[in-house]
């Protein structure tokens, strides 16, 4: 039978088993398999490695992992060397692992010029420790150390912690990190008032969105009246391009599931449930796993610790709608009824799940937790600014370089992610501007760089920080359009049960696609203007409330763009298809003829090696041309671009 866990000594000895895998004495042939990794290949790639470890007779192992961060550059693996560092592998193939293995085999240096970086040294944060690697060795010398590289020098992993280093499924990983250590000692060591004091203390605010205090939440439902309490995990994550929560349920589900189990102890409740879209299996599946690893030693259960406390966590699905991700809709959900949103008050930490009092927190909050009362409040809390403590889980996505997880301390600046981490704009166009907050949030201009990522700072510029998606927006993108984008997505998930949101959203996504097709009036603007006034003050949740600000922010920076689509019918980006001309600069066309090929409907002719030249007639303006273009020259442009090629006025 597996040994229980019920004190330090016990925690320690599970915790150098895992260190046994977690950094064999041979080497170790590390694959991130979440699902950002198996969608670019990586199961190909663990084949692979297996198969010529097998043929090559190497005394080495084949292990999975979860997501490190780096996303774009998936499939990524590690090689832990058994006398020199961890070096990290991008875009791994598997021809290009056979050739690292065979290379390794034959006792050659390993070929420098293909690694992402080396680690030579790895903070468990949880517990504080630190893994160092030996000193460089075979060639590794030659190659960046990770902490050098602009990816990774700005970033605090604290939520991350073991996203990428620890084999998910084995819970003695987690523990040789430093997993459930802070459960520990608020169990054993202090009082719930205590552990809620300390939550408090360490500033730490709700990831989900709206950055409500964590320990002021928790004391709601400590003080609340019942004998009965719940302890509920936000996984529903519905931001179109997020998947930062996904990532740590893939990566680390015992992060979260400690931080559930201190808060089941700080409010008095033995049931907790974990709210996760039915669209994440491998999030679902990865949990299910570490909540029976949990129950089978002791950490999840009754006498937690040998304290009198008992705690069970069941994993309920939703079925991927966004506003499921609204709290009193998801304790809706929970329940077996439609999701729809209640008005609020009572908050659900008074009267949530069956009318019980519930503490619903994001993924990225409950992950914080552990560390939080392994390391103290102080510790946490030296990360950050003075409203805004600790670290925060951006997917950086959109027109950067450098696309992926990205964890930061709050109140680094739009810059410093974008043009530091994310590596700067893509292509040759210029940086437009930033989204964050996904459909609840805004769009900066490029001109609020230097602002601070912080949750007040945000709001205050009319974005928000909301769960964590940010976009990098280049020139070629039509604010307008790309306001239309995100109202048809809430427009489309409004749950329909009050009136303000649904029929406002339809009315404003109709004005919007009107002005996409060239049919704007000038009074769009000021109706747009008093519909969005309506839905921030009359709609029942979330989504109505906040539905409106994607198109305030661009109306509020990129007016102009508006009142070009309207007065002019120009859509200056050249993307609303109703609007745009494409021509091709003949003094930049080289005549590949790739443009020819792909054209659905021929409308482009020309000799090979000389200028082509689209035939308006023919041309429906789909744009493969200009995204096939190796060399930019496809131009599109408004109507009144168009007169000016033809010659007119
Ligand atoms: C339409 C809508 C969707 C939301 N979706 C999520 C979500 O996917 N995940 C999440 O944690 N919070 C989401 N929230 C915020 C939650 O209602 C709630 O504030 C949050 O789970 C509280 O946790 P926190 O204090 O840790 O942020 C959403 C809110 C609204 C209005
Ligand atoms: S604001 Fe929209 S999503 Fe929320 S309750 Fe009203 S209709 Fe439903």
């Amino acid at each position: 039978m597996t040994e229980l866990l019920r004190t330090q000594a016990d925690l320690d000895r599970a915790a150098a088993l895992g260190r046994e895998t977690l950094y064999p004495a041979r080497l170790k042939v590390l694959v991130g398999s979440a699902s950002c990794g198996l969608a670019a290949g990586a199961q190909a790639v663990e084949e692979a490695a297996l198969e010529t470890v097998t043929r090559l007779g190497l005394d080495a192992v084949v292990a999975r992992t979860g997501c490190i961060g780096f996303c774009q550059r998936e499939p990524l693996v590690d090689l832990l060397l058994p006398d020199g560092p961890r070096i990290t592998y991008a875009n791994v193939t598997a021809k290009s692992i056979r050739n690292l293995l065979e290379s390794y085999a034959a006792g050659g240096a390993l070929p420098a010029g293909a690694a992402l970086c080396r680690w030579q040294r790895e903070e468990h944060v949880a517990d504080g420790t630190l893994h160092v690697y030996p000193a460089a060795a075979n060639g590794a010398g030659q190659i960046p150390e990770g902490a050098t590289l602009p990816f990774y020098r700005r970033q605090r992993r604290v939520i991350l912690r073991n996203c990428g280093s620890i084999d998910p499924m084995r819970l003695e990983e987690g523990l040789a990190r430093g997993a459930y250590r802070g459960a520990l000692r608020a169990l054993t060591q202090m009082t719930p008032e205590e552990v809620i004091a300390e939550i408090r203390e360490s500033g730490l605010r709700g990831r989900g969105g709206a950055g409500f205090p964590t320990g002021r939440k928790w004391e709601t439902a400590r003080r609340a009246q019942g004998d009965v309490k719940y302890v509920v995990c936000n996984a529903d994550e519905g931001d179109p391009g997020a998947f930062m929560d996904r990532s740590v349920l893939e990566s680390d589900p015992h992060a979260v599931l400690e931080g559930m189990l201190v808060a089941s102890y700080a409010i008095g409740a033995r049931e907790g449930y974990l709210y996760i879209r039915s669209e994440y299996p491998l999030a679902v599946s990865t949990v299910t796993h570490a909540i029976r690893e949990a129950e089978a030693r002791g950490l999840l259960g009754d006498g937690i610790f040998g304290s009198g406390h008992g705690f069970r966590v069941r994993v309920r699905r939703g079925a991927g709608a966004f506003v499921c991700g609204e709290e009193t809709a998801l304790i809706a959900s929970i329940e077996g009824r439609s999701g729809e949103p209640r008005p609020r008050p009572p908050f659900p930490a008074e009267s949530g799940l069956w009318g019980k009092p519930t503490v619903i927190n994001n993924v990225k909050t409950w992950a914080s937790v552990g560390p939080i009362l392994s390391r103290g409040a102080a510790w946490y809390a030296a990360d950050g600014t003075d409203r805004n403590r600790g670290t925060t889980v951006f997917a950086l996505v959109g027109a950067v370089k450098n696309t992926g997880l990205v964890e930061i301390p709050l109140g680094l600046t739009l810059r410093e992610m974008v043009l530091e981490i994310g590596g700067g704009i893509r292509g040759k166009r210029a940086l437009k501007a930033v989204q964050t907050g996904g459909p609840s949030g805004g769009c900066l201009p490029a001109s609020l760089l230097d602002l601070p990522i912080d949750y007040e700072r945000l709001s205050e510029a009319g974005s928000m920080m909301g769960s964590g998606g940010m976009i990098a927006i280049d020139a070629g993108t039509c604010m307008v359009d790309l306001a239309r984008f995100f109202l048809a997505f809430t427009a489309d998930e409004s749950c329909g049960k009050c009136t303000p949101c649904r029929e406002g959203t339809g009315h404003m996504l109709r004005i919007l696609s009107r002005i996409c097709e060239g049919a704007g009036v000038p009074e769009d603007l000021a109706v747009l203007e008093r519909l969005a006034r309506t839905l921030k003050s009359a709609s029942l949740c979330g989504l109505g409330g906040t539905a409106p600000n994607p198109v305030l922010s661009a109306l509020r920076y990129f007016r102009e763009e508006f009142e070009e689509h309207i007065h002019r019918k120009r859509c200056p980006a050249g993307v609303c298809r109703a609007l745009v001309r494409f021509r091709i600069d003949e003094a930049l066309c080289t005549g590949c003829g790739r443009c020819i090929e792909v054209c659905p409907v021929g409308a482009i002719r020309g000799e090979l090696k000389s200028a082509h030249a689209i035939d308006l007639a023919l041309c429906t303006r789909c744009g493969a041309c200009r995204a096939v273009c190796p060399v930019d020259a496809v131009e599109s442009a408004g109507r009144d671009h168009e007169k000016a090629v033809r010659g007119g006025t």
